[in-house]
């Protein structure tokens, strides 16, 4: 209660004037109940407070508005085209830590320190117990014909797709991901619609028989009781790019460009890196730490293991412009 009202009143406060606080301030995408925790740890450690500021849109234009005069510190959000998105936008600033550089593998980080990795997902497909339960073992096979009218995902413009979009284009060449991309759209059994979680509610309610997703909203379902039996209706099935691996995304921070408590903010930025505060945020979020020695929750486990996808984050992010005109093209949500 105490912290949601101080996150309230610092987000109108930053909102207003944008006074500098002595703590340090978090502009985050993701939501305060799953990294508090860790921040409590944190001030118990330090002394220093953490506030967070929980948007929901809009970060990049709000940082540019406010500023020099920004009260934000640090910038946490997912996916690697966010993460590129702030930099492009000039609203981070780099950070050169060893204890970052020990903790976060160097295809996980901005080689320029402009952001940090601290969490993967992996972009899965939940497949039918029932009708398909093995699913389909790569990602070139969604474009089978045997999959007609059984494949049920978001939209095509989603980040979570571009991005899976974006690695396709990677390991099968333009011409080759274009045929794919229209042999998935051709496989679908509705339109592109919902989150990730209403894909398997579809799998849940026989509209399909297998779903596109990312990993950890299989924990989220299995810990909400009016979800749990659509997790339990599917298998996670870790499919593979031929020739590589399992397509996964990043959780990441960076320092926001103004940071008025800087010192502090790298300290805060050095303790998430660690590899206790990582399994910590990892279990909270049921994905996959990152830190070298470090294991997901046992329920992560559960699901299996897989190969990551050896390509480069930092080429996913440049391939963002060719995949959104190649879905555009295929018109996938049309
Ligand atoms: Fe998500």
């Amino acid at each position: 209660m105490l912290s949601t009202l101080r996150t309230a009143l610092f987000a109108t406060a930053a909102l207003a004037a944008a006074p500098a606080f002595a703590d340090v301030n978090i502009y985050s995408y993701r939501q305060p109940e799953l990294i508090k925790p860790l921040m409590d740890q944190f001030t118990k450690e330090t002394g220093i407070k953490v506030n967070i500021a929980f948007l929901k849109k809009g970060m990049l234009e709000r940082l540019k508005a406010e500023g020099k005069r920004s009260p934000a510190d640090l910038i946490f959000t997912v996916d690697i085209a966010r993460l590129g998105g702030a930099v492009e936008a000039g609203v981070t600033q780099p950070v050169s830590s060893d204890i970052l550089s020990a903790n976060i593998p160097a295809d996980l980080r901005d080689p320029d320190g402009q952001w940090f990795g601290l969490t993967t997902r992996a972009r899965v497909i939940f497949a039918s117990k029932t009708r398909a339960p093995e699913g389909p073992a790569t990602y070139d096979e969604l474009a089978d014909p045997k999959w007609k009218g059984r494949i049920c995902t978001r939209s095509g413009t989603h980040a979570y797709t571009v991005a899976l979009v974006s690695a396709a284009i990677y390991h099968m060449g333009p011409d080759g991901a274009k045929t794919w991309l229209e042999g998935v759209k051709s496989n679908l059994a509705r339109r592109p619609q919902g989150n990730d979680r209403a894909q398997v509610k579809a799998v849940w309610a026989g509209e399909c028989d297998v779903a596109l997703g990312n990993t950890y909203y299989m924990g989220k379902m299995v810990n909400n009781p009016e979800q749990v039996a659509w997790a339990d209706s599917v298998n996670v099935v870790f499919p593979v790019f031929k020739g590589g691996g399992t397509h996964v995304n990043v959780s990441g921070m960076a320092m926001a460009k103004f940071a008025p408590n800087r010192d502090d903010a790298l300290k805060l930025m050095e303790f998430l890196a660690s590899p206790e505060a990582q399994e910590i945020y990892a279990e909270q979020n049921y994905e996959y730490p990152i830190a070298p020695g470090t294991k997901p929750s046992e329920l992560v486990q559960s699901w299996g293991s897989f190969m990551p996808d050896d390509v480069n984050l930092m080429d996913i992010a440049k391939l963002r412009g060719p995949a959104l005109r190649l879905i555009e093209t295929v018109d996938f949500d049309g």
